[in-house]
């Protein structure tokens, strides 16, 4: 079993995230790299090349130049296997960054040295905090001019609650970016021209107390500059606490470059150092420790439509203890059925890869012919486990979906399915009927424009929609109540999603006191636990 634990042990699993244009894709690019794994830049997405990564599958995406799906990327490193969970930057995603989250150990946070906090970091955040997880900074774009590192620090204190580390300092900025100081080393990274527009440069090594280098190399000015900072951090700022990172409170912050390659490979190493291996999970049977022989994993996701050529269907895993083995046969909890994994594969990039075996902290991706949903657990024989299940958001956004062409019902009715099944939107319907008019809930306005695309594109079906007034929904948890004679506002409405839960739609807050208060014992929940 050495083996085991030595696969298990090194493994680091983490999710990337940020505001578009932060820099995502280009650090990604430049992690990978180091890993050998990819020789060119502008192999993870290359917007303005013809390259496209397996995140950028959908026309839509490439239109909108956003990343509205996420991939796993997977790569080698000083001993350590790294799997890198790529996240849709936009908002309207935020579920389904929610769902990656629940398959990462940690999270890195990529920011605009120039914009510091945008929007979409603010809600990523939010979601990150909810997980608990650690939170490593990467301020991007030093080599462009960039607002204060004080300001930028301050306002990742005040604005998200949180404690940070800086474990380097940066030297200026544009034109005037000299390099970073390297706290835990005491010595500058010097950052030259030649870094400008290249690869893979080593930097430069000076200590700090060189003040002869130092001057020569960044100059009296920067040089007295940086030597006043360095007092001022070791003085005032938080003490490194390595259980306040792995707890989520206190982030660790680096300043660097991904464009020029500049503070990555440090960043890489200081990250390995800090972020955690898989952690134990929490199951109905109690907590499953990830070093156990026996395999167990949950579905955070599904995909459909990753390949053009195949309309297939991809169920992606997190493995969360032991070993997973290609022939082996495994239990699917929800299904209650025993299972052979059809083609197990590992994202790279752009291409799939079918694996043989597969560790906890890994993902993999599997054939769906249709039977997972969103959180099922997957396990070996005889070791059942089940994982808690992956809380579903309330929608906010409601619009009454019905397709244009009556001929085209059962390709409606198919793709409506499916596409609720991958967790893309929820649907409802009214109780006892059949989905001739769907009510369509989502948290974000592009969820249906996706919808509506895919409907025409995969199953060839034009709807039309109707913007609903609802903004609220709450699962009925009564089982034995007469839901036809519940006393309603005259803005909510009683309807059952594709399981066969019963939910109430309001339009506003008031109204879910008034159907409290009108109807004793109706017991309404937030969140639907599967
Ligand atoms: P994202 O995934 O977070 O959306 O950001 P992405 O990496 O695509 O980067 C957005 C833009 O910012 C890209 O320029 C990229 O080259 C640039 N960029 C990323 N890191 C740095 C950095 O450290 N310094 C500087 N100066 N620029 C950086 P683009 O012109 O929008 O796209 P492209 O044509 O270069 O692909």
């Amino acid at each position: 079993m050495a083996d085991l634990r030595q696969e298990i042990a090194r493994r680091r699993t983490f999710a990337i995230i940020s505001h578009p244009d932060a820099g995502k894709t280009t650090l990604t690019e430049k992690l990978l790299l180091y890993g050998g794994a990819i020789q060119l830049a502008g192999a993870v997405k290359g917007k303005a090349s013809a390259r496209h990564a397996v995140s950028d599958w959908m026309e839509l995406e490439k239109q909108r130049g956003i990343s509205i799906t996420s991939s796993v990327m997977q790569f080698e490193y000083d001993g350590f296997c790294i799997n890198i969970l790529d996240t849709p930057g936009h908002q309207d995603f935020s579920e389904d960054t929610y769902r990656t989250l629940m398959a990462a150990d940690s999270a890195v946070m990529v920011i605009d040295a120039a914009k510091g906090i945008e929007p979409q970091t603010r809600k990523l955040f939010k979601v990150c905090a909810m997980r608990h997880i650690p939170i490593f900074t990467f301020i991007n774009k030093l080599d462009r001019d960039a607002r204060s590192p004080y300001d930028l620090i301050e306002q990742l204190e005040t604005e998200f609650g949180i404690g940070t580390y800086p474990m380097n300092w940066p030297i200026g900025s544009g034109r005037d970016f000299k390099g970073v100081y390297d706290r835990q080393a005491g010595h500058i990274l010097a950052f030259t021209d030649f870094h400008r527009g290249s690869q893979k440069i080593e930097a430069i090594e000076v200590d700090l107390t060189d003040t002869a280098s130092l001057d020569e190399l960044i100059g009296p000015r920067l040089r007295e500059d940086l030597q006043n900072d360095v007092e001022l951090l070791d003085g005032a700022g938080y003490e490194f606490d390595l259980e306040q990172v792995r707890t989520g409170k206190l982030s660790p912050v680096f300043f660097g470059s991904a464009l020029t390659n500049f503070g990555v490979e440090p960043f890489l190493k200081s990250f390995l150092a800090l972020t955690p291996p898989p952690l134990p999970r929490q199951a109905q049977e109690g907590v499953v420790d990830p070093f156990d022989d026996g395999f167990s994993a949950f579905v955070f996701k599904i995909q459909a439509n990753m390949n053009k050529a195949h309309r297939d269907r991809i169920a992606f895993l997190r493995v969360c203890s032991g070993k997973f083995e290609r022939d082996a046969e495994y239990f699917h909890v929800q299904g209650g059925k025993t299972l052979r994994l059809a083609q197990p594969q590992q994202m790279m990039a752009e291409s799939r890869q079918i694996i043989d075996e597969a560790y906890a902290g890994d993902i993999i991706g599997i054939f769906d012919p249709g039977i997972f949903s969103i959180g099922d657990t997957v396990c070996a024989k005889g070791h059942k486990v089940t994982y808690e299940g992956i809380p579903t958001f309330a929608p906010e956004i409601f619009a009454a979906v019905e397709r244009i062409d009556t001929m085209k019902r059962k390709q409606f009715e198919k793709g409506m399915t499916e596409i609720a099944q991958e967790g893309a939107i929820q649907i409802f319907h009214a109780p006892g009927s059949g989905l001739e008019e769907v009510i369509v809930g989502v948290v974000g306005i592009l969820q249906l424009e996706v919808l509506e695309y895919r409907l025409k594109t995969e199953y060839g079906v034009d709807v039309r929609r109707r913007g609903l007034p609802y903004q609220y929904v709450r699962w009925i948890e009564n089982r034995d109540m007469d839901l036809s004679r519940l006393n309603l506002g005259t803005d909510s409405r009683w309807v059952q999603d594709f399981k066969g839960n019963d939910l109430l739609v309001f339009g506003g807050q008031w109204s879910i006191r008034w159907a409290e208060e009108k109807n004793p014992g109706l017991i309404l929940r937030e969140f639907k636990q599967d």
